[in-house]
C-alpha cells in the first residue's frame, strides 16, 4: 500500500494508473476509520481497479474549533485497516498541502446547504464541497464512494459533480443497520443501553412511514406525521429523560432535497433527533415506481 502526502505526486500517480487503462475508486475520509468506511472501501474494491483512500481532517468543514481539536486521530489503526481491506494508495496531505494559507477560495453551496443538517452548521457543506472538489481535481476521472447515511452530503456532492462537470461517477453506499434496525454510526458508542433502545425510534419511524406509503398514502404532511407519532411513542422500560428529542422528520426530493407536497417522485425520508447529548440522523429511500 503506497502512502502519499504531496498533492502533485498523488495527481500524477492517478494519471499514470489511468494511462494504464485502470479505473480509480476514490474513498474520501477524515480517518478514524470504522466499519462504515469499511463498506465504502469494499464497494470500491469490487468496482474499481485501483482503490485510493484519502485521510484528511478538513478544517474548513468544522464550524466549532473544539470539534476540530477533539477529532479522533487513529492513523496507525487506519493504515492497518485500509491495508487489510486491499486499499492500494492512501493520500494523506497535511493541512497546508491541501489548503495553502491564506485560504481565499471556497466552493459556495446554495440553499441546499442551509436546510436539514446545514441549518445548525453554517459553512459546513461549503467546507465539505471545497475539499471534495480539490480531491476530485487531484484524482481526475474516477468513481467516488460516499455513504448514504450522510444523505445531504451525498446529494450536495452529486449536485456539484453535475453542475461543475467533474469527470467523476458518484456511488452512494447503502446504510448498514444492526439487526434491530439501528443505523451504524460511531456516535452509537456514546449511547447508554437505554438510550440505544430509545434510538431505535428513528429507524422505526422511517419504516412505519415506508409502510403507510406502500399502503398508498401520498400526502407528505400525513407521512411526516406518522414519523413524528412513531418517534414520540412511549418506550417501555426507558426513562423519559432518554427519549429522543426530534429535530426534523421530513420527506424530501431525492436529488434536490426540496420538500414536495405529494409523493409522486423518488423521495427520501430523513430524520434527526437528539438522544441525550448525541445527535442521530437516519434516512430511507422511497421509489414508488418499484
Ligand atoms: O464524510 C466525511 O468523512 C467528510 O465530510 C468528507 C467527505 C471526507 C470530506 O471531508
Amino acid at each position: 500500500m503506497k502512502q502519499i502526502s504531496d498533492p502533485g505526486e498523488f495527481q500524477r500517480l492517478c494519471q499514470v494508473y489511468r494511462s494504464q487503462g485502470l479505473s480509480i475508486g476514490l474513498v474520501p475520509t477524515m480517518g478514524a476509520l470504522h466499519s462504515g468506511h469499511g463498506e465504502l472501501i469494499k464497494a470500491a474494491r469490487k468496482r474499481s481497479d485501483v482503490v485510493v483512500l484519502s485521510i484528511f481532517v478538513n478544517p474548513l468543514q468544522f464550524d466549532n474549533s473544539n470539534d476540530l481539536v477533539n477529532y479522533p486521530v487513529t492513523l496507525q489503526a487506519d493504515l492497518e485497516f485500509a491495508s487489510s481491506l486491499g486499499v492500494d494508495v492512501v493520500f494523506l496531505p497535511s493541512r497546508d498541502q491541501m489548503h495553502p494559507e491564506p485560504v481565499m477560495i471556497r466552493v459556495e453551496v446554495g440553499k441546499i446547504a442551509e436546510i436539514l443538517e446545514g441549518k445548525s452548521r453554517p459553512g459546513h457543506f461549503s467546507g465539505v464541497a471545497t475539499v471534495v472538489a480539490k480531491l476530485f481535481i487531484l484524482a481526475g476521472e474516477c468513481e467516488a464512494y460516499f455513504g448514504e447515511k450522510d444523505f445531504q452530503q451525498l446529494a450536495i456532492i452529486s449536485r456539484m459533480v453535475d453542475e461543475m462537470h467533474f469527470p467523476v461517477e458518484i456511488a452512494g453506499v447503502p446504510i448498514v443497520r444492526d439487526s434491530d434496525g439501528l443505523a451504524l454510526s460511531s456516535r452509537n458508542l456514546r449511547l447508554s443501553k437505554d438510550q440505544k433502545k430509545a434510538a431505535l425510534a428513528l429507524s422505526r419511524a422511517l419504516f412505519s412511514a415506508k409502510a403507510v406509503i406502500s399502503d398508498g398514502l401520498r400526502d407528505v404532511s400525513s407521512v411526516e406525521s406518522v414519523m413524528v407519532t412513531e418517534l414520540k411513542r412511549p418506550i417501555a422500560g426507558v426513562s423519559k429523560a432518554d427519549y429522543p428529542v426530534l429535530d426534523y422528520a421530513l420527506v424530501v426530493d431525492q436529488a434536490t432535497l426540496i420538500r414536495p407536497d405529494r409523493i409522486d417522485r423518488p423521495v427520501r425520508l430523513v430524520i434527526a433527533a437528539w438522544v441525550g447529548d448525541v445527535r442521530l440522523i437516519d434516512n430511507l429511500g422511497i421509489d414508488i415506481s418499484h
